[in-house]
C-alpha cells in the first residue's frame, strides 16, 4: 500500500493582528478533517498551527494532487474563513485567494506539499511550518540535511547515504525545474539555491527516485500580483534508515540563519525555531518561526505528534536569534535589514515610491 502525506496550508484569520490563528479555526477544520476521515478520504490527521497559519496535516492513499483531498482542505479553510469573518478576525480568508475550488488548492492560494511513498518498515517524518518568511526559506536547512556531512554525519558515516540524493529546484518566476545531484553537482546546486529570491528548492529524492524531502513552493505575493502576505511555506522530511536521522534533519536548524519576510514581507531577520506554543512572533510580528511535528506513520495511521523545538537543546540557537534580532533592527528601513528593491516589488512600499517619482529631475 502506497501511502500519502499531504501538507496544506492557509492563513484564514488571526488574532490579534497576524499573531495567531485562534483555536476555534483549528477545531473547525478539524471537525471537517474527521468528517473526511469518516466518509475514507482521509486515513488520518493533524492540525497544527505556525504563528497565524493552518497547517492540514493529512495522510490517504489517494497520490498527490487528489481532488477529493484538496477539496476537503479548501472546505475546511472556507469553514474556518465564515467563523472568522464573523468573529472579525484579523485577515478573514486572506490566503483563499479563488472565489471556488477548481481541481486542487496550487494556484488558489493555500500552499501545499506532499509526496507518495511506500511505508517502510518504520517511517518516521518530520513536519517543518515556518511563519513570516517565504518557501526558499527550506534552501539552506534542506542542503545541509541532504547535503552538507557537517550537518548529517550519515553522510559520510552510512552506506545507504553515501550514494547522496536529487535536488528538484524551481525558478519561481519561469515555474521551470533543474534537477541537480550532491555531492556530484554541489557547487552549481549552492551557485542556485544561494539566490533565494528566484531559485526554490521544492523538493529532494534518493538517487532511485524515492522521495525524500518536499516543500510547499507556491509564491502567494506572485499569484495575486500584489502583496497579500508571504507565502509561510511548510515542508515534509522522510527519517532513519537511508535518510538523514530524525536529529541530522533537526540540526539543519541549529543556526537562526538570515531569511526575507519579517514586518510586513519587507525585512530580512533570523528564523527561530520553536515549540508549538511559542509560534506567536510579536515582536516586530516576528522574528519569522520555524515549528517541527515529528510522527511515526502506521498504515498512515499519524503516530504523534511530538513538539521537537520543544527541546532546551535549541535554547542557545533561540538566545543567538534574539540577539541577532537586536542587531538586524537597529539598522530600521535600511537594508539589508530591508529586503532588496526587486523583492519589495510586491510590498506596498511601490506606491510609496511612485509619489516620488517627480521629484528627481
Ligand atoms: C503578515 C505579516 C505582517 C503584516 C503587517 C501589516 O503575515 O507579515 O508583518 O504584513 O502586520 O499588516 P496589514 O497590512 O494587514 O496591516
Ligand atoms: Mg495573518
Ligand atoms: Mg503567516
Amino acid at each position: 500500500m502506497k501511502t500519502t502525506v499531504s501538507v496544506i496550508k492557509a492563513d484564514v484569520g488571526s488574532m490579534p493582528g497576524h499573531v495567531r490563528a485562534p483555536q476555534e479555526l483549528l477545531d473547525v477544520c478539524g471537525a471537517v478533517l474527521e468528517k473526511g476521515k469518516k466518509e475514507n478520504i482521509l486515513i488520518d490527521f493533524h492540525v497544527a498551527r505556525c504563528g497565524d497559519d493552518i497547517d492540514l496535516i493529512m495522510t490517504h492513499t489517494k497520490g498527490v494532487n487528489a481532488e477529493p483531498v484538496h477539496k476537503l482542505a479548501w472546505d475546511a479553510f472556507e469553514e474556518a474563513t465564515a467563523i472568522a469573518k464573523k468573529k472579525k478576525f484579523y485577515g478573514a480568508g486572506q490566503d483563499l485567494l479563488a472565489e471556488s475550488f477548481s481541481g486542487n488548492v496550487r494556484g488558489l492560494g493555500p500552499g501545499c506539499a506532499e509526496f507518495e511513498i511506500e511505508e517502510r518498515k518504520s517511517e518516521p517524518i518530520v513536519v517543518f511550518m515556518m511563519d513570516k518568511t517565504e518557501p526558499a526559506s527550506f534552501n539552506l536547512p534542506f542542503y545541509k540535511m541532504f547535503a552538507d556531512p557537517f550537518s548529517t554525519a550519515g553522510l559520510v558515516l552510512d552506506p545507504s547515504l553515501h550514494d547522496g540524493f536529487t535536488f528538484r529546484v524551481l525558478n519561481v518566476y519561469t515555474d521551470e525545474v533543474a534537477e541537480l545531484k550532491a555531492p556530484e553537482e554541489l557547487y552549481d546546486l549552492l551557485a542556485i539555491i544561494g539566490i533565494k529570491s528566484k531559485f526554490c528548492v521544492e523538493s529532494v529524492a534518493k538517487k532511485t527516485g524515492e522521495p525524500a524531502g518536499v516543500i510547499s513552493t507556491n509564491k502567494l505575493n506572485l499569484i495575486a500580483g500584489k502583496y497579500v502576505g508571504k507565502d509561510d511555506p511548510v515542508a515534509i522530511v522522510r527519517c532513519q534508515s537511508g535518510f538523514p536521522a530524525v536529529g541530522e534533519a533537526m540540526e539543519a536548524f541549529a543556526y537562526p540563519y538570515l531569511v526575507a519576510g519579517w514586518m510586513r514581507g519587507s525585512h530580512n531577520g533570523p528564523i527561530m525555531p520553536v515549540s508549538v506554543k511559542d509560534a506567536n512572533p510579536t515582536r516586530f510580528d516576528g522574528p519569522p518561526r520555524v515549528t517541527a511535528l515529528g510522527f511515526q506513520l502506521n498504515d498512515g495511521m499519524l503516530q504523534g505528534a511530538v513538539d521537537m523545538f520543544a527541546d532546551p537543546s535549541f535554547d542557545s540557537v533561540r538566545a543567538k536569534a534574539n540577539e541577532i534580532a537586536d542587531y538586524m533592527r537597529r539598522h530600521g528601513p535600511f537594508q539589508p535589514h530591508l529586503l532588496d528593491e526587486k523583492d519589495l516589488e510586491y510590498t506596498t512600499l511601490p506606491a510609496v515610491l511612485e509619489k516620488l517619482k517627480d521629484r528627481f529631475k
